[in-house]
């Protein structure tokens, strides 16, 4: 017998708890929703787990963390969901869905039936095996994706005190994980094979900042080269890390960020794919009646840009899924909500560092500010220039009201002075728009 609810939410990330929040705010009657997670937990704030999760102080712990507490909002516990009648189906991995039937079956053999479908599924991480580099199944290589991952981590960073890390990426993980390891005075060595970490987003002069302060942190780099190989001692536990040039780097803990792979396996050849996610419109409807998807599966209408992207960041994760459950909410009232006017925002934390991001980085780019990482208090920014506009804004260590003033700057868009005026306004810039 398949269990029915009216929705469901497939994957229990930061997806599915705001949009069980906004359900619950729109009206939802008991029973009518249930959210799917092979998770044994309720939906918790993800990027926790690669910042005070592993802090050697005091480190964050469930129930402390779960949505919506990572914007400032109320935070829904077992119990919220349950007062809610929304059933939260924990430990439940679906490995098969048929969305021409509206059904999901689980590994457990159970069948669940829907009439609306939010796909949440998240990313995965990649791992070092998929390009079958060798020895890359010993003990004591972790991936960090969701909270199981992270007690692993949490375990091997206490039983090797003092010991030696390799971090293979210098993306999100290979940075914000670098740094959590030397705070628990582990020897680390980061590895990646760019001329400079966060190629994605960082300019070579933002990088320049953070490579240099992490070295004053005794944050060993090696860029250019990968990870080709481990051998591991006679328990199977990494021992060593093969560089393809030549060098040999002792580990007793390997992390490995080389990048994340949105989940939609289980919908191929059922519903549009685009750019590597599920397309959708402004409202993150796919092309399949009574589907969704948001957060970090969704390709999407970026109205700012006019094109559609995909975006794999939290706060995006939280709006998606807001707009999700009130387009479908104003449809079944016959009514519409607004397109989707996304402003694309990232942020990172590590050390006493903390930087925000908004807008495109796209373009020619101005330096501004005290870029120093000698400096007592460095603060500093870059903007990206587009046909003559600012488009985007980085800024690092800035108070809630700079970052506000970069976030309209990236919104707006205003036109650009000239360059070596704008590196000389700097913030200045900004506070003005
Ligand atoms: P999310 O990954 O949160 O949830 C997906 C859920 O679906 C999981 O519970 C998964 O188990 C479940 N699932 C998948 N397939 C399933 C199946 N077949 N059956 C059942 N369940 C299934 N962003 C940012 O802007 N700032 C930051 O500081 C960070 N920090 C950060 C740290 C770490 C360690 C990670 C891994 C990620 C971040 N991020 C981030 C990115 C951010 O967390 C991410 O973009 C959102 O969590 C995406 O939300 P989703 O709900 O789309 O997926
Ligand atoms: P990423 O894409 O940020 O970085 C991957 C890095 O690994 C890149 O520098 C890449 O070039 C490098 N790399 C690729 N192949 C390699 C190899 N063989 N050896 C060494 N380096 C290699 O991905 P990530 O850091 O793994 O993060 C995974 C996901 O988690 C992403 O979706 C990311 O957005 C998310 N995340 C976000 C945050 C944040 O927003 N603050 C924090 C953590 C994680």
């Amino acid at each position: 017998m398949a269990k029915t609810f009216k929705y469901i939410i497939l994957g229990g990330g930061v997806s599915a708890g705001y949009a069980a929040r906004e359900f619950a705010k729109q009206g939802v009657k008991p029973g009518e929703l249930a959210i799917i997670s092979k998770e044994a937990v309720a939906p918790y704030e993800r990027p926790a787990l690669s910042k005070a999760y592993l802090f050697p102080e005091s480190p964050a712990r469930l129930p402390g963390f779960h949505v919506c507490v990572g914007s400032g909002g109320e935070r829904l516990l077992p119990e919220w969901y349950n007062e809610k009648g929304i059933e939260l189906i924990l430990s439940t991995e679906i490995v098969k869905a048929d969305l021409a039937a509206k059904s999901l079956i689980s590994a457990g053999g159970e069948t669940f039936s829907y009439q609306i479908l939010i796909i949440a599924t998240g990313s995965t991480v990649i791992r070092l095996t998929d390009f079958g580099v060798e020895g890359a199944n010993a003990k004591n290589i972790f991936y960090l994706r969701e909270v199981d991952d992270a007690d692993k981590l949490y375990e091997a960073i206490k039983a090797k005190k003092n010991g030696k890390a390799v971090v293979v990426g210098g993306g999100y993980i290979g940075l914000e994980l670098s740094a959590v390891l030397k705070l628990n005075n582990i020897d680390v060595t980061m590895v990646y094979p760019e001329p400079w970490c966060m190629p994605r987003l960082f300019t070579s002069g933002i990088a320049a900042f953070y490579e240099a302060y992490y070295a004053k942190k005794g944050v060993n780099i090696i860029k250019g080269t990968v990870a080709v190989g481990f051998t591991s001692n006679s328990d199977g536990e990494v021992k060593e890390v093969k560089l393809k040039d030549g060098r040999v780097l002792e580990a007793d803990i390997v992390v490995v960020g080389v990048g994340g792979r949105p989940q939609t396996a289980l919908f191929k050849g059922q519903v549009e794919e685009e750019k590597g996610g599920i397309k959708t419109d402004s409202f993150f409807k796919t092309n399949v009646s009574g589907v969704y998807a948001v957060g970090d599966v969704a390709t999407f209408p970026l109205k700012l840009y006019g094109e559609l992207r995909r975006v794999e960041h939290v706060d995006h994760s939280r709006k998606s899924a807001e707009q999700a459950v009130k387009a479908i909410k104003a449809s079944e009232d016959g009514k519409t909500v607004e397109e989707y006017d996304y402003l694309p925002y990232f942020y990172s934390r590590s050390f006493d560092l903390s930087w925000q991001f908004y807008g495109d980085n796209v373009g020619d780019t101005v330096l501004f500010g005290d870029s120093n990482p000698e400096s007592s208090k460095p603060k500093f920014g870059t903007y990206w220039i587009k046909d003559g506009k600012v488009v985007g804004a980085f800024l690092e260590s800035g108070t809630p009201e700079e970052n506000q003033a970069i976030a309209k700057v990236a919104r707006v868009q205003p036109p650009a002075a000239d360059a070596d005026q704008l590196a000389e306004e700097g913030l200045s810039f900004a506070s003005k728009i």
